[in-house]
């Protein structure tokens, strides 16, 4: 979930210019006649509405179009109707009115967005995702998710991990099949990471290595990709296929891909079950 102001504009190419030129924000989304600018968690939007009176939107976003739908049920008495698809914004979405009369809006958005997760969202809502839609990684976002996955960090920062990025078909079944239906999901996805740690460039493998796949399952979930942790690949024949040298340690292979499932949330302890404070 997230949100983001929408502000009227007279001309919404010189606003975009503005700010991406003088105050450095980013086009997080062009809509046509509005425009999203992201500055760090900051997502503003402009838009031009000529001859219509229009006062701005505080809008709240939602994952899926059932999240708009339960946030419709309860706010049904301020709303100004059913939510409904939008397809020119390519949105599903209801308005709404607060106390003072400032105009709300609830939605979704029915295509890949650009990352806008908060830290406490990335961490709160990463999942392992076992069922992937069929679409294609781009090279252009693998790339950005490499890029952020750089930054784990690693034993006297020696970085000695490699990704290893698999799309041959033939290669993510046979790596699914080695553990049955532990490994299963990896065919599922259009493509598999497998991160490996080299003992002639690091002291810690199995850390350097388990830190790099978990880097790299964030930088996945940020970006609106799934992962699976899939343990137990650590072997051989796995290792050869890939092409890898036997001495290194690979951490995981992990499918990679656009979800096509919302898992149940596992629950997770409570805190203090698993805290100890020596003071
Ligand atoms: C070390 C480790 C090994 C795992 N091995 C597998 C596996 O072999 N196959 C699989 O489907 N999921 C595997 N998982 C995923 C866990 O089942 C999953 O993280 C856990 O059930 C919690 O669910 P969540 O990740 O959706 O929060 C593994 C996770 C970890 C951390």
């Amino acid at each position: 979930m997230s949100g983001l102001i929408f502000l009227p504009t007279s001309d919404l190419r010189a606003a975009i210019a503005f700010y991406q030129s003088k105050l450095g924000m980013d086009l997080w989304l062009d809509q046509g006649d509005c425009a999203v600018m992201q500055h760090g968690n900051l997502l503003l939007g402009f838009c031009e509405r000529p001859g219509e009176p229009f006062e701005g939107i505080i809008t709240l976003f939602y994952e899926t179009w059932e999240e708009v739908d339960a946030t419709y049920l309860t706010l049904e008495d301020l709303a100004e109707g059913p939510p409904e698809e939008n397809e020119a914004y390519r949105i599903y979405h209801f308005f709404a009115r607060d106390p003072e009369g400032r105009r709300l809006e609830f939605q979704a958005f029915l295509h890949e967005l650009r990352p806008y997760l908060s830290g406490r969202d990335l961490l709160e809502t990463r999942r392992s995702i076992r069922k992937f839609k069929g679409e294609a990684v781009p090279e252009e976002l693998l790339w950005q998710i490499i890029e952020l996955s750089r930054w784990a960090p690693s034993s006297r920062n020696s970085q000695g991990v490699t990704y290893t990025m698999i799309r041959e078909r033939d290669t993510i079944d046979y790596i699914a099949s080695v553990r049955g239906s532990s490994s299963a999901p990896i065919a599922a996805a259009p493509m598999a990471v497998a991160v490996s740690a080299d003992p002639e460039i690091t002291g810690r493998l199995g850390e350097d290595a388990c830190i790099a796949a978990y880097h790299l399952t964030l930088a996945a979930r940020l970006h609106g990709l799934g992962t699976c942790w899939i343990a137990g690949l650590d072997r051989d024949e796995v290792k050869q296929r890939l092409g890898l040298p036997v001495e290194h340690y690979l951490a995981t292979v992990t499918p990679l891909g656009y979800p096509a499932e919302r898992p149940t949330i596992k629950p997770r302890k409570p805190a203090e079950s698993f805290v100890r404070f020596l003071d």
